[in-house]
């Protein structure tokens, strides 16, 4: 059977940009990427930004999400923000389990499996990020930790319905490092992933999942992932936080789906 799976580029913009750079960002954005179709484009902000980025992007095909967010709906947590509060700002999307969350404030596995189903249950769509570390891929387990990795966030969640979720395979030694995964090692673990996804749901789910790659992906490589069927699309850092350069990538995406439609 093959599914349908429209491709998604997202911008994860980490800790950059004011919400006055952020605002023109969108405006440029909104001009550069008219015309280019087939394939669906968000940005992730910081939070202070976010109401800019949505007013500039209203109306138009661009969408934009979060970076990350509370397991509750409100409560005494100085300093977070829920799902509710991200909803009613226009976020369809947000980021779970960054590397970067896990290894610098201590995200556990449990927590994002908390702050999976809660995103889920506050209408918005999880990017579930996941990944091995170098020493990990070295001593080949890299599929079987992204395996369980998957597993510890998705339990005890029942059926999801498969446009409600990305997961995004970035390994850990190639997030800001320069250092990309071949689109083969992408594929042997989205693979392996996609079998794991339909032992925890079922092959329908498994088959309509987008899973992106992330890690250091640039405007001349995309050419190269979305050629794969397998590859849903990409989580982009650095080069997302030009307008040129993501521009480049979503033409790149668009180009390619193109070609394969
Ligand atoms: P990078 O970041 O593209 O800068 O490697 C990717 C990410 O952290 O999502």
């Amino acid at each position: 059977m093959k599914y349908n799976r429209i491709p998604l580029v997202a911008g994860n913009w980490k800790m950059y940009k004011t919400p006055a750079e952020a605002k023109q960002f969108a405006r440029l954005l909104r001009e550069k990427a008219q015309g280019l179709g087939g394939v669906e484009v968000i940005v992730c902000p910081p939070f202070p930004a976010l109401p800019a980025v949505a007013t500039e992007l209203a109306g138009s095909r661009i969408g934009w999400g979060a970076q990350n967010m509370h397991w509750a709906p409100e409560g005494a947590y100085t300093g977070e923000v829920s799902g509710p509060m991200l909803q009613a700002l226009g976020c369809r999307y947000v980021i779970l389990g960054h590397s970067e969350r896990r290894r610098h404030f201590g995200e556990t596995d449990e927590q994002i499996r908390q702050k999976l189903e809660a995103a889920l249950t506050y209408g918005l769509r999880p990017i579930f990020c996941l990944g091995e570390d170098l020493s990990i891929r070295e001593a080949g387990g890299a599929e079987a930790f992204c395996r369980r990795q998957l597993q510890a966030g998705l339990s005890g969640l029942g059926t999801i319905n498969p446009a409600d979720l990305v997961v995004a395979y970035e390994p850990v030694w190639a997030i800001g490092t320069g250092k990309t995964a071949t689109p083969a090692d992408a594929v042997a673990v989205i693979k392996a992933l996609r079998e794991e996804l339909a032992d925890l749901q079922n092959e329908a789910v498994a088959g309509q999942v987008r899973f992106l790659y992330g890690g250091s992906v640039k405007p001349e490589l995309i050419g190269s992932f979305m050629q794969e069927e397998e590859i849903d699309g990409v989580l982009v850092g650095g080069a997302s936080l030009n307008v040129d350069s993501f521009t480049a990538i979503i033409r790149g995406a668009a180009e390619v789906r193109g070609q394969r439609d």
